[in-house]
């Protein structure tokens, strides 16, 4: 069995703390073999960079995933280009930096492919279609992996549904990131296609979806541009352990983890606004 932990949205260096400091545990406790974390918010909750890549690296993630933020700090773009441990949306068009998938060793003769998308419903920016782009990933690389492991990066829970019954039976699970609450839907579909909506993010529980509350409040309720600012306190992490077969490819169990993070940590205010 392979026990894959995925880590939910990681905002801000609150968040890449709470990775450090609860993942070497979390690896052993629950026998961990490879560990997938969404960082499109590590870097003051958006885009990544090299150094916090390196920290997540270091305290045991394998591969970082993305999102829609995952282009937000641009000198990020040439390791992204050179490295398939950290991925962005494969749905993107021809010419973007980096990988939407990569494939790795587990042990020997057992690979895993871990596969990142993104939704287009709900985005301003609609990209290439995911479904389109699954299949031909499947198609052309999916012979090559025993377990395949999907991070689908969007905002339609109904979107997130339907392309995991697509997928079912095809890749061994499917879980959700970008809207950063953890749902409570965790289900194996009928041909083994392990599934989990939202997975949740990791950072200030005591924010809105990681961000400073008050900067929230101000943002919908003035409708302005506001200074960015990322919540503190209650810091947690968010995850969820899919264990896999890999000699079928199906998932047999998932369970969620909401994890309070005992963090001393201050938030320090982003000279920028939100938009
Ligand atoms: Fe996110
Ligand atoms: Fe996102």
């Amino acid at each position: 069995m392979v026990n894959l932990l995925f880590i939910g949205d990681v905002v801000g260096d609150a968040g890449v703390e709470c990775v450090a400091q609860a993942l070497p545990a979390l690896r052993a406790e629950y026998d961990i073999h490879f560990v997938v974390c969404n960082g499109e918010n590590s870097h003051e909750g958006r885009g990544i960079n090299e150094v916090i890549c390196r920290r997540l690296h270091k305290a045991g993630v394998d591969v970082i995933t993305g999102g829609d933020h995952s282009f937000d700090k641009h000198l990020i773009f040439p390791y992204m280009a050179k490295t398939n441990t950290l991925l962005r949306p494969m749905n993107y068009p021809k010419g973007t930096p980096g990988f939407g998938y990569g494939i790795f060793k587990l042990w020997d003769d057992i690979q895993i492919c871990v596969l990142n998308l993104r939704g287009n419903t709900f985005f301003n920016n609609p990209i290439i279609c995911p479904f389109f782009m699954a299949d031909r990933v499947l198609q052309d690389v999916g012979h090559y992996a025993q377990v395949f492991f999907v991070d689908f990066h969007a905002e339609a829970s109904a979107e997130k549904q339907a392309l995991a019954w697509y997928l079912d039976g095809r890749v061994s699970a499917l879980c959700g990131t970008h809207t950063h609450v953890q749902t409570a839907d965790e289900r194996i579909l009928p041909m083994g296609t392990g599934y989990l909506t939202d997975v949740g993010f990791t950072g200030a529980h005591h924010s809105v979806i990681g961000m400073d509350t008050q900067t929230a409040i101000n943002r919908f309720r003035l409708q302005t541009p506001q200074r960015y600012r990322l919540g503190e306190g209650e810091y947690r992490l968010h995850a969820a352990i899919f264990q896999m077969d890999e000699t079928t490819g199906q998932t047999v169990a998932i369970q969620r983890l909401s994890l309070p993070i005992a963090l001393d940590y201050t938030a320090q205010p982003v000279e920028r606004e939100t938009y």
